[in-house]
């Protein structure tokens, strides 16, 4: 089906490696990959916490700017094939230098130089730092400060992902007060997992967008205030029906949220790791939900309103 032009909001770099792309640069290296696909060669899990898992082993294998660089050249390809005129990176110096801002500016650099090459040919790009809600807090301040530090140009967010169940969002409050004091927008995941409370705890941090946020679904007066507040969901349902937050596209509440007013948009996630793509999407919620023209360019706009870029682009994408 022929769609317009789409944004993607919510696609995490190494999430979006294909399993080809991680063995060629595992083969480079020598580095053993047991265990991480399957006999098709697909990436192999199971549940929430494999996932977790399974992608860190296969980062693991992402070890210098260069490759950092391949892997954004590849990804945004793939983008730019699946109609994707704006995609937002979550980016994390946890994985790009460990946390070291030194290490963090040339990752940077590498990353930044693709970013600019694909914008003149047609797709472009921002980058959300990101920090691991399972990492802790004192790893998360260094993402911050790299954030903070980085700032401006291709970097324009922050947030957070990993696992929901660790903690409380406002525990990263230092990290997320420190993104906004430089300028940048903020996102975290939540209600992906957890329930309304944690979309709530998310929203504290001073987040106008959430990742996932399909819990919101639970409760009317949440539903509400996203709705008075136009927070935007970056929902990702072919993400949530893999990893079994839903059983299956009819009983996911994406439709439900936005019938109710809330600012939905359609990402994909960690699509290899899915088996996805934004076509992919768009085709499983026309023919789950009937969702046609109108619909697409509703999310698309809403997309366009939240995205952590500037009024010239904005209008653009419009
Ligand atoms: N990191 C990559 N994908 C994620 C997801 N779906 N939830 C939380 N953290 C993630
Ligand atoms: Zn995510």
């Amino acid at each position: 089906m022929l769609y317009m032009k789409k944004i993607e909001l919510h696609l995490h770099l190494e999430g979006a490696a294909p399993p080809a792309f991680i063995r060629s640069i595992a083969a480079e290296k020598r580095a053993d990959l047991t265990g991480v696909f399957d006999a098709q060669g697909h990436y192999a899990y199971d549940g929430f916490e494999g996932f977790l898992r399974c992608y860190e082993a296969a980062t693991s294998v992402l070890q210098s700017p260069q490759d950092y660089a391949r892997l954004l050249t590849e990804v945004l390809e793939r983008c730019a094939e699946e109609g994707v005129i704006y995609a937002e990176l979550f980016v994390s110096p946890e994985f790009c230098g460990g946390g070291d801002l030194v290490a963090w500016r040339e990752y940077l650099a590498a990353m930044d130089e693709v970013a600019l090459k694909a914008r003149a040919e047609g797709i472009d790009s921002r980058a959300i730092i990101t920090c691991v809600r399972h990492f802790g807090v004192e790893r998360a301040k260094k993402s911050a400060i790299c954030a903070a530090e980085t700032a401006g140009g291709w970097i324009t967010g922050f947030g957070m992902g990993g696992a929901e169940s660790v903690g409380k969002a406002t525990d990263y409050g230092w990290s997320f007060d420190c993104a906004r004091e430089a300028g940048l927008g903020l996102t975290c995941h939540a209600g992906e997992w957890g329930g309304p409370e944690s979309i709530c705890e998310a929203l504290e941090l001073g987040c106008t967008r959430i990742g996932h946020g399909v819990h919101a679904i639970q409760d009317p007066a949440l539903i509400r205030d996203l709705v008075a507040r136009d927070i935007t969901l970056e929902v990702c349902p072919g993400s949530n029906v893999a990893l079994g937050v839903y059983p299956d596209w009819p009983s996911h509440p994406i439709a439900r949220l936005a019938d109710a007013g809330v600012r939905v948009t359609v990402s994909t996630d960690d699509p290899p790791f899915f088996h996805t793509t934004m076509r992919h999407e768009y085709d499983r919620l026309a023919e789950t939900f009937g969702w046609g023209d109108t619909e697409f360019r509703q999310i698309n706009r809403w997309a366009a309103d939240a995205a952590f870029c500037d009024e010239v682009t904005r209008d653009r994408l419009r």
